[in-house]
């Protein structure tokens, strides 16, 4: 387990690449890193700029090519990979094996080390890429997340027309901030690695929560009362693919709906990482309300 001191010894002069930097997480660390000092770069698929400061290259991260062309000069990675399936990652791995960089990969909390097989595709992905960067030499440092609040933007569509969220229930999960798990991320990057030593680190939430209780907490925060209906899982397939979830993507939910088993796990290690205690689901209801507006 990490030791209780927050990482010192920032390294200032950092060359970072993140991947998955237009998403929920990878774009909260990619624009917190350049105040910092550190020299960032983005892998992504489509050409944004996700804020001032960062390079972006355009690339798939199945593709060895454009991420040996991202590497260049690089010698740290932020590791997201959102992919359900760690087979396309083995070229990838091959050139961050080649490239020798130093390398943080956001995983979850749900792996079990003492399990064969995962609960779930979406934990089983995880743990395998986990063990395809250890074996490959990469010494990774692991953040395991605990689900990520921004999950909530999947219910926007369903609370603009109604006040009711339907879907497939999930195991309680202390559901942490994504703004705490990259100010975590931004700490370990930019610490001197001799001051890790490699987690895993466990980021949680203050609180475990079921569906209910967020969605509750969500109308507080939209002053509307709001109720979560728990589907049954055909129902709930149906019910994400209307709200224009792609279908792999459906079909590992209903997976971790199904076999997910419940934990109320809460750790410090944002604290210990960032120096302040996580934040709440309600203050990240509260601040983002308006994506919640009708
Ligand atoms: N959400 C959670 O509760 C949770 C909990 C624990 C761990 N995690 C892990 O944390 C990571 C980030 O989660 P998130 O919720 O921030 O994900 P997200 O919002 O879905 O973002 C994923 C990003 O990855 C990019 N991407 C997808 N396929 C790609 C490919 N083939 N090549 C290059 N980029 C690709 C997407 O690009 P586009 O913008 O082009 O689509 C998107 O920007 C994931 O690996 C997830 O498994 C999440």
């Amino acid at each position: 387990m990490p030791d209780t001191t927050r990482p010192t010894g920032a390294r200032h002069s950092s060359s970072i690449l993140v991947t998955g930097a237009a998403g929920n997480l990878g774009r909260e660390v990619v624009c917190r890193l350049p105040a910092h000092g550190a020299r960032v770069r983005s892998l992504v698929r489509r050409r944004t700029a996700p804020c001032a400061g960062v390079e972006s290259v355009v690339g798939d991260l199945t593709d060895p090519t454009a991420v040996r062309a991202a590497l260049v000069g690089v010698d740290t990675v932020f590791l997201i990979w959102p992919l359900l399936d760690s087979a396309p990652a083995h070229g990838l791995v091959a050139e961050l094996a080649a490239a020798g960089p130093r390398v943080v990969y956001v995983s979850s909390t749900a792996v079990d080390d003492e399990a064969a097989r995962q609960s779930d595709p979406i934990v089983q992905v995880h743990a395998d890429m986990e063990a395809l960067l250890h074996d490959a030499g990469l010494r990774p440092t692991v953040l395991r997340s605990d689900t990520l609040a921004s999950n909530a933007r999947g219910w926007a569509r369903q609370l603009r027309a109604g006040d009711v969220v339907s879907g497939p229930d999930v195991a309680r999960t202390a559901v942490v901030d994504e703004r705490d798990v990259a100010d975590a991320a931004v700490a370990v990057l930019l610490a001197d690695h001799d001051h890790l030593d490699g987690g895993p680190y466990v980021l949680t939430g203050p609180e475990v929560l079921s569906r209910d209780d967020q969605v509750a907490l969500l109308g507080a925060a939209v002053r509307r009362r709001l109720r979560f209906q728990a589907l049954p899982a055909d129902q709930a397939r149906s019910r994400m693919l209307a709200d224009g979830r792609p279908e792999h993507l459906v079909e590992a939910l209903i997976a971790a709906s199904v076999c997910r088993p419940r934990t109320d796990r809460i750790t410090r290690h944002v604290e210990r990482l960032t120096g302040r205690p996580a934040g709440t689901f309600a203050q990240w209801a509260v601040d983002h309300a308006a994506e919640f507006s009708c």
